[in-house]
């Protein structure tokens, strides 16, 4: 009964349509993967979330079965690919994966490049091409060569390759780091529409935390090789588990503060906590949540700093404590050095 229990928690939930267990992958002395898990479930969009060199591309090449765990299992729909005397290889692994350089082949069109991974009869493969063709937005494109797209449709040609043979997973290694700014907001959008429409399930990697949180179901927060966070977007950013994570996903205050229960006492007054203590705790304030007000609201500072960004500024503040803070608010009034200011806080805060 006791081996029972244990194989059960043991073992992936069925819906599950990747499964990570104590994923360890070491290269010399650095670990690029410290006891991983996670699972990923049908139509989600999980995003893999770090700073360079956490390991994000190598836990992709894992999954995709380009390298192997040194211990640890991962499942692919159920089935054991990886670990426990398990070698799958990424031809029989379902697993498409598109990367940062497009990697399409220069020679072949777009509809040859498209119809690579295709293992099906001419007829049915033409049928393929068209219908991946057309959910991409590229129809009629098919006689087209990769130079004569811009990036942008390069992009989605990578897509659409990865898409064509039906993989269950989709991995994407930032994807959209090749293409500029305004580009880049708009091909993300369409892909993750693409992959909306086509109830796919993606593993994206990216170091850029706006695209993770306005992109994602989850995140993982990955620092050396761990996933320090599971979660979904407003949780990691409201919610970070700690003071490390809150800085890499966005900017951060941190208050000392006294608490007594949901309420605590802080420079800016009394405030309620999202996560309940007693006694020496630190606020985290994001810089949204600090509210100038011109009249008797809230507490006196005086104006430090100034940076103007066109559709919001950043302002660095002193309380009269000397307590810094940094905030950051729409741009219809300018602040500069020397202004006195009142600040206020609504939101209820996360704190450490
Ligand atoms: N084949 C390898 N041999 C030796 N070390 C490796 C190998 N592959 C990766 N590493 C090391 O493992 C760590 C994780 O690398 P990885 O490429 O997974 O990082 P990453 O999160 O994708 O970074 P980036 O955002 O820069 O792409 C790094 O320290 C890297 O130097
Ligand atoms: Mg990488």
């Amino acid at each position: 009964m006791i081996q029972h229990s244990a194989l059960s928690t043991q073992h992936p939930k069925t819906t599950s349509v990747l499964a990570l267990r104590g994923i360890t992958r070491l290269f010399g002395s650095v670990c690029a993967a410290q006891q991983v898990d996670f699972d990923v479930h049908a139509g989600q969009f999980v995003t893999l979330l770090g700073p360079s060199g956490c390991g994000k591309t190598t836990m992709l090449r894992l999954i995709a079965g380009f390298d192997t765990p040194d211990s640890g299992t991962i499942h692919i729909n159920g089935r054991l690919v990886a670990g426990d005397g398990a070698a799958v290889p990424p031809e029989n692994r379902r697993v498409g994966m598109v990367f940062q350089d497009y990697a399409l082949f220069p020679h072949l069109n777009v509809g040859e490049n498209v119809a690579f991974g295709i293992n099906a009869k001419r007829n049915e493969k033409m049928r393929r091409v068209q219908a991946v063709l057309a959910q991409v937005g590229l129809s009629g494109y098919e006689n087209r060569m990769p130079y004569e797209l811009s990036g942008g449709q390069q992009q989605r040609v990578a897509l659409a390759r990865a898409l064509a043979p039906q993989p269950d997973i989709l991995l994407l290694d930032e994807p959209f780091s090749n293409l500029d700014t305004a580009l880049r907001t708009q091909v993300r959008a369409e892909v993750r529409h693409i992959l909306q429409q086509t109830g796919a399930t993606a593993i994206f990697v990216t170091h850029d935390q706006t695209e993770a949180l306005s992109l994602s179901d989850k995140i993982a927060v990955m620092f050396d090789g761990a996933v320090a966070q599971f979660d979904a977007p407003q949780s990691v950013y409201t919610r970070p588990a700690t003071k490390a994570i809150a800085r890499f996903i966005g900017e951060a205050n941190f208050v000392p503060a006294y608490a007594n229960g949901t309420r605590a006492q802080c420079p800016l007054g009394e405030v309620t906590l999202l996560n309940p203590a007693q006694g020496a705790v630190e606020l985290l304030i994001r810089p949204e949540m600090l509210h100038l007000h011109p009249a008797d609201e809230g507490v006196p500072a005086i104006v430090q700093w100034s940076e103007y960004y066109g559709h919001y500024q950043r302002i660095g503040i002193h309380l009269a404590d000397k307590t810094a803070l940094m905030i950051r608010t729409d741009s219809q009034v300018l602040y500069k050095a020397g202004d006195t200011v009142r600040v206020r806080v609504y939101a209820p805060l996360w704190r450490y």
